[in-house]
């Protein structure tokens, strides 16, 4: 009988465990809002902008279009580091969601998509940014733009199946 005990407290996951492991709730927030949630989709936007705004210079050959790219693309870049300190500060906050192991996967994924709209935007400002666009700069764009749909399908998974930033109680 003592052996059948033993055995069953060597299944409990030590993680899951943890007293706080279900508070998952958003701190960082307005009336219960995540803000996290309401900055990602200025940098998802913007770095989608910026590849449109390149193969549109690509077709017209029309400057505005490199000028709206540098402007997409830094506007990009600076909203993703709101969005990302904002993402940071609810990850070491709040015990249940620090507890996650996918909530880490997530900051890495997000980590290296900053660093690549930081390059896609220093590209331009180093280089020019019209001369900048063929064939490196529209490339860039694809890849940044393939690298936000990861992230950002990522990030709907925290919330919609592991329910990370949800209120439990229904209040604010
Ligand atoms: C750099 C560090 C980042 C951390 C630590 C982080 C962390 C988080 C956390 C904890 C959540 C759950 C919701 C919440 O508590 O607010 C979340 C959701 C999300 N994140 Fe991030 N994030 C980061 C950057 C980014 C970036 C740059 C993007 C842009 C593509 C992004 C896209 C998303 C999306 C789309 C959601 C789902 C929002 C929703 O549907 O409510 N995250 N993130």
């Amino acid at each position: 009988m003592d052996k059948d005990i033993q055995s069953d407290d060597a299944l409990v996951d030590p993680i899951s465990a943890q007293p706080h492991f279900h508070r998952t709730e958003s701190q960082i927030a307005i009336a219960g809002h995540p803000i996290h949630a309401m900055l990602v989709a200025f940098p998802i936007a913007l770095t989608m902008c910026t590849l449109g705004a390149d193969g549109f210079y690509w077709w017209t050959g029309d400057i505005f279009w490199a000028r709206a790219a540098l402007w997409a693309s830094g506007m990009g870049f600076l909203f993703g580091l709101l969005a990302g300190l904002s993402g940071t500060v609810e990850l070491l906050l709040v015990p249940g969601i620090r507890a996650r192991a996918a909530s880490w996967t997530h900051f890495v994924i997000a980590v290296m998509l900053l660093s690549i709209l930081g390059a896609n935007w220093g590209y331009r400002l180093g280089f020019g940014y019209e001369q900048a666009v063929l064939p490196w700069g529209i490339m860039l764009s694809a890849f940044a733009a393939g690298f936000t749909a990861i992230t950002g399908w990522h990030g709907g998974k925290l919330v919609f199946d592991y329910h990370i930033g949800t209120s439990s109680t229904g209040k604010g």
